[in-house]
C-alpha cells in the first residue's frame, strides 16, 4: 500500500513511538501525578520529557504551558470557547477546518460574532485584510497555518505582527504544518497554538495539544480529579492541571514524544526538505497529464505537502476508490472536513481527491502515484 493520506494522519510512525509505546504500556503505564510509588513517577516524568520536547520544537518558556489533549480539535474547542464570551468578536479566514469553523458557529448561539475573510481561489490570505476586519470588540484571531484542502501556506508572521500591534490574542491552527514547518510562538507572536499529536508530530492517534499563554485566562472545559489540590472542591488555577482532568493518555503522550524526539534529532529542515521534494514531483507530475486540474498554488514554496486535483469532471470519490482498490494507493476524497476552503476554490460540488506526503513517503510512491492518475485520466477524459 502506498500511503498518501497523512493530512488525515501520518502512517508510518517512526520506530522508537512503537518500541516506547510498548515499552511503556509493559513496564511503567501506572497513572501519573496521582500514587507516589515508582511506577507513577516514572510514568509522569515520561509526560513530562514529551512537554520539554514540545517546548523545544515550539520556543514555548514553560512546559506547563503545554496542555495535552485527544487530537487538535479538542485543542480548539478548548482555546476557542474558553477565551470567547458574549458580545465578543473574531475574524478568522474563508479556508478554515470545520475544527474552528463549527466552534466558532456554536459560539454565534452565544453572542459572538465571527468575521470570515475571503482568501483567492489558490487559497491565499491577504494579511491586510484580516487588519481591515478588526473591530473595537475582536477578541482573537484565528487562522490555520497551512489549509488541508490546497496546502497554501499563511502569512502567520504578517498576522502574528497584526494581532500583536492591536494587542488581540493571535490563534494558530497547525494542524497541517506541526512537525514539519518552523514554529516559534514567541518571533511569530502566537498567543494560542493548537495541534494534532498524531500528524506531523509523528506520535498516535488520540494525541494533541495546546500552548496557552501565560497572559491568558482561558476558561477549562472540564472539572474533575487531577491528582492536584484533592483537598479543594474547586478546579485548581495551576496549569496544566487546570484543563487536564483525569486519567492521562500516557502511553499515547509517551509515542508523542518519541515522534518529538525524532523531529528534534532529524530538524525540521531536512523534513521539510524531503517533502518539498516530492510535492513538486508530484506537482510536476500532474500538470503534465491531460484533463488534470491542481488546486492551490501548485509551488512546493508555498504549500504543505498536500495536492489536491480533480480528473475532469469525475467523481472524487469514484477516483479516489480506484486509487485505493486498483493501485493500492490511499488518498481522501470529498469536502475534506472543509466546505469553507472547497467553496473559496470552487469544488464545493465536486469535491478534490487529495495526495497528502510524509515523511516516509518515497519517490517511487510519487512515480506511481502519478502513474496511476496518468491511466485513470487516459479512461476518463
Ligand atoms: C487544518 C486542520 N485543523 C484541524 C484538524 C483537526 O485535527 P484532529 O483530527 O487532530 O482533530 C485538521 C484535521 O485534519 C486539519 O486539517
Amino acid at each position: 500500500m502506498i500511503y498518501l493520506d497523512n493530512a488525515a494522519t501520518s502512517f508510518p510512525k517512526p520506530e522508537r513511538v512503537y518500541v516506547e509505546m510498548d515499552k511503556c504500556m509493559r513496564q511503567y503505564c501506572a497513572n501519573p501525578g496521582r500514587s507516589g510509588h515508582r511506577l507513577a513517577l516514572e510514568a509522569g516524568r515520561a509526560i513530562y520529557r514529551t512537554r520539554e520536547r514540545l517546548c523545544r520544537l515550539f520556543n514555548i518558556e514553560s512546559p506547563m504551558q503545554v496542555v495535552f489533549t485527544s487530537n487538535a480539535t479538542e485543542a480548539l474547542n478548548l482555546g476557542i470557547k474558553g477565551l470567547l464570551k458574549e458580545g465578543d468578536h473574531v475574524v478568522t479566514t474563508s479556508m478554515e477546518h470545520n475544527s474552528v469553523a463549527r466552534p466558532l458557529t456554536a459560539l454565534k448561539a452565544k453572542g459572538v460574532s465571527v468575521t470570515y475573510i475571503g482568501c483567492d481561489s489558490k487559497g491565499h490570505l491577504n494579511p491586510r485584510d484580516i487588519e481591515r476586519a478588526i473591530k473595537k470588540n475582536t477578541a482573537l484571531i484565528i487562522i490555520t497555518h497551512a489549509s488541508n484542502v490546497t496546502g497554501t501556506l499563511m502569512p502567520v508572521k504578517e498576522v502574528g505582527c497584526i494581532a500583536k500591534e492591536r494587542g488581540i490574542p493571535f490563534m494558530l491552527d497547525a494542524a497541517q504544518t506541526a512537525g514539519i514547518y518552523d514554529i516559534d510562538v514567541k518571533d511569530m507572536n502566537i498567543d494560542i497554538l493548537a495541534f494534532p499529536g498524531h500528524k506531523g508530530l509523528m506520535g498516535p492517534q488520540g494525541t494533541g495539544g495546546l500552548y496557552i499563554s501565560e497572559n491568558l485566562d482561558v476558561l477549562q472545559m472540564k472539572e474533575g480529579g487531577t491528582g492536584s489540590r484533592s483537598e479543594e472542591l474547586d478546579q485548581p488555577i495551576v496549569v496544566p492541571d487546570r484543563y487536564e482532568s483525569g486519567t492521562p493518555n500516557t502511553a499515547g503522550i509517551v509515542g508523542l514524544g518519541e515522534g518529538v524526539g525524532f523531529i528534534l534529532e532529524r530538524g525540521t529542515a531536512a523534513i521539510r526538505g524531503h517533502e518539498e521534494e516530492l510535492t513538486g514531483m508530484l506537482l510536476q507530475g500532474f500538470s503534465q497529464i491531460k484533463g488534470v486540474k491542481i488546486y492551490g498554488p501548485a509551488n512546493p514554496r508555498l504549500q504543505a505537502g498536500v495536492v489536491s486535483i480533480n480528473i475532469g469532471d469525475g467523481d472524487s470519490g469514484e477516483i479516489s476508490y480506484i486509487l485505493d482498490r486498483s493501485y493500492g494507493i490511499a488518498t481522501r476524497s470529498g469536502l475534506h472536513c472543509s466546505p469553507l476552503a472547497h467553496r473559496t476554490i470552487g469544488t464545493f460540488d465536486q469535491g478534490t481527491v487529495r495526495f497528502s506526503i510524509g515523511y516516509f513517503n518515497t519517490r517511487e510512491d510519487i512515480e506511481a502515484a502519478v502513474r496511476a492518475v496518468e491511466e485513470i485520466a487516459a479512461e476518463i477524459v
